[in-house]
Order: C-alpha cells, then sequence, then structure tokens
C-alpha cells in the first residue's frame, strides 16, 4: 500500500510539472484526487487493510493527498505569475511612440465663400434665412413678377416636380416668403441651392448656390442699394475695389441692374482674368417692384427697399482664381485641400 502511495505521488508530481496550461492542471487534479480518483481507489481498498493498520495508512494517504495539493497549488501560482508576466510583456504601451495624426476635413471653397458673405452682412445687422429647395411654382415665379410666358418657365430650364412644384431656380423666392410674414423692416440674405436645366461646362451645373439679399423699410432708395453693394464689394474683394452699376431687367425690381467690380487682379487695367475689360459682373440687384410688395402683403407707398442676388460659385471662383466650376463638386482632395 505504501508503494502503491508513493507511485502515485511521483506519478502526480511528473504529471503536475508536464502541465503547462490550467486546463492541464486541473485533469491533473481529477485524474489523482478526484472521486474516481487514484488516491480515492486506494481509500476504496482500505477494507482489505488489517485494522491496526488503517490508521498508519489513512494517515500516508492524507500525507499523499496534502504533498499533491500542495504541487498542485505551487504550480497553479507559478503558471498565474507567468501569465500575468507575459500579458504585462504584450501590453506594453511606448508613450514615446508619435501619436497617430487623425485626419481633419475642411471647408469646402464654396462654404468659405458663403460664410465670408455671410460675415459681411451679419455685420451691417442681416439676418441669415433659409427657404425650401423645392418651392411651389407660385413663390418661384408668380410672386416675382415673372409672367407665364417667360422664358425661364420653359421646361427646358426649370426642373417641374408637378404643374405646382418645382425645383426653385432661383433663391429670390424667399423674398416673397419673408415679405408675407408680415414682419417689417427687413433686412435678411438667404444662401441656398438652386437648380436650372443645364449641361455641365466650366461655368454651367444643374445645381448651384446663391445668395439671396432684401431690405425693405420706410425711405429705401437706390442710394442705399449702391452704399450696401459697394461695401459689400470691398470687403469681399478689397478696399480699392470699385463697382459699376450698368441699368440690367429682373421683373422683380424695378429700376433693375447687374454689378460689375473693377478686376481684383489687374485693377481695371484689362487683363486675360477679366476677359480684357477691367471689370467683373458679380450680381444681379434693384429696387423690389411696386406689384411684387403688393402681392406680398406690404404698402408701396409706405415701403420701399431693395433685393439682390449673388452667384456663390462665382464668388467662390473668383475668389480662389479657380478656373472651371466642375472642379467644385468632383471632392477631389488634392483640389480641396488647396483652400
Ligand atoms: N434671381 C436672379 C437670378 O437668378 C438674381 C437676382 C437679380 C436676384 C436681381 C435679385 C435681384 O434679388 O434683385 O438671375
Amino acid at each position: 500500500m505504501k508503494e502503491k502511495l508513493e507511485q502515485i505521488k511521483a506519478e502526480a508530481t511528473v504529471q503536475i510539472q508536464a502541465a503547462d496550461i490550467p486546463e492541464k492542471l486541473n485533469d491533473v487534479r481529477v485524474k489523482f484526487l478526484g472521486k474516481k480518483g487514484e488516491l480515492t481507489a486506494v481509500l476504496k481498498g482500505m477494507k482489505d487493510v488489517a485494522p491496526e493498520d488503517r490508521p498508519k495508512i489513512g494517515q500516508l494517504v492524507n500525507d499523499t493527498r496534502a504533498a499533491i495539493e500542495e504541487m498542485l497549488e505551487e504550480r497553479k501560482m507559478k503558471m498565474e505569475r507567468a501569465i500575468r508576466e507575459q500579458k504585462m510583456k504584450e501590453e506594453v504601451i511606448d508613450v514615446t511612440l508619435p501619436s497617430r495624426k487623425n485626419l481633419m476635413g475642411h471647408r469646402h471653397p464654396n462654404t468659405i465663400a458663403q460664410e465670408e458673405v455671410e460675415r459681411i452682412f451679419v455685420g451691417m445687422g442681416y439676418e441669415v434665412v433659409e427657404g425650401p429647395e423645392v418651392e411651389y411654382d407660385e413663390y418661384n415665379f408668380e410672386k416675382l413678377n415673372i409672367p407665364a410666358d417667360h422664358p425661364a418657365k420653359d421646361e427646358q430650364d426649370t426642373f417641374y416636380i408637378n404643374k405646382e412644384i418645382v425645383l426653385r431656380t432661383q433663391t429670390s423666392p424667399v423674398q416673397a416668403r419673408v415679405m408675407e410674414q408680415g414682419k417689417l423692416p427687413i433686412r435678411i440674405i438667404s444662401p441656398g441651392r438652386v437648380f436650372r436645366s443645364d449641361e455641365v461646362d466650366a461655368t454651367h451645373s444643374p445645381s448651384f448656390h446663391q445668395i439671396e439679399g432684401l431690405v425693405i423699410d420706410k425711405n429705401i432708395s437706390f442710394a442705399d442699394l449702391k452704399g450696401t453693394l459697394e461695401v459689400f464689394a470691398k470687403e469681399l474683394f478689397g478696399p480699392d475695389t470699385k463697382t459699376k452699376f450698368r441699368p440690367h431687367h429682373f421683373p422683380f425690381t424695378e429700376p433693375s441692374a447687374e454689378v460689375d467690380v473693377s478686376c481684383f487682379k489687374c485693377g481695371g487695367k484689362g487683363c486675360r482674368f477679366c476677359k480684357g475689360s477691367g471689370w467683373i459682373e458679380i450680381l444681379g440687384c434693384g429696387m423690389v417692384h411696386p406689384h411684387v410688395l403688393e402681392m406680398c402683403g406690404i404698402d408701396p407707398k409706405e415701403y420701399t427697399g431693395f433685393a439682390f442676388g449673388v452667384g456663390l460659385e462665382r464668388i467662390a471662383l473668383l475668389k480662389y482664381e479657380i478656373d472651371d466650376m466642375r472642379l467644385l463638386y468632383e471632392n477631389d482632395i488634392r483640389f480641396l485641400k488647396q483652400f
């Protein structure tokens, strides 16, 4: 019996040392100390031992069990320590390594130009408002005094959703929407996307942006319009910029004008940039037509006002000397990064 116990202990020792993962160690525990384990088998054989030898053998079994348990415990602790050390080695953080750089996006040239225009007008006390891109024909045309047979209403120019609803072809319908609210005086700009059934080329796109301006108050005159746009042009293109108002026609303003600024590249002498003329056209404007005021619930005998509309892409192209509008929509990061 004693020899058997010695043999069990020796075998257990070998197997415990050989176990390299906690699971294997547990297998060894079950094999020797478990209910069906080898040591339990020895205990079951006690009935064959002479009664006077039983206490001695019992003691020996207990000693063997204790010895195996101790070895198991020791091995387990060693194993755990090794695992912990391995983990610490793997998880080490080198604080001296350079950090990973986050690639930051930045604003699109259109957005930069829009925010610049907004900054200028907000500085003059204007409020920035928005209108719907899908608009009623009534607001896009009728209330702006654009007659039913106007060429702009042709399906070749306007995207129709149905007979009454269009993709707005200009930001001007926001004028009517703001006037109708009846809160006077009005001093707003309204930037936004507009749509026209145009083929894509260097200067055209079926979707582009405009910024509308509208001022309505008592005693607003053409002089106010001129002064305002002069300040705007100087702020946007530099303090030496001159402005020129050329008579023009828009159905919703009377009188109407187109505004040119002196070429900021050559100062007005004439260059490739201004096509030799010294002037660059930037916007349309005029005094709000009395009929438009009336249709929008404002008494033209009491109130007058002016309006203007700027093409945002045109401003961005001019300001950043980009010669092809398509570049603004291609989302090529190598292009966009430059602004
Ligand atoms: N809506 C015009 C266009 O798309 C631009 C414009 C001209 C707007 C004169 C105005 C204005 O407010 O007074 O061509």
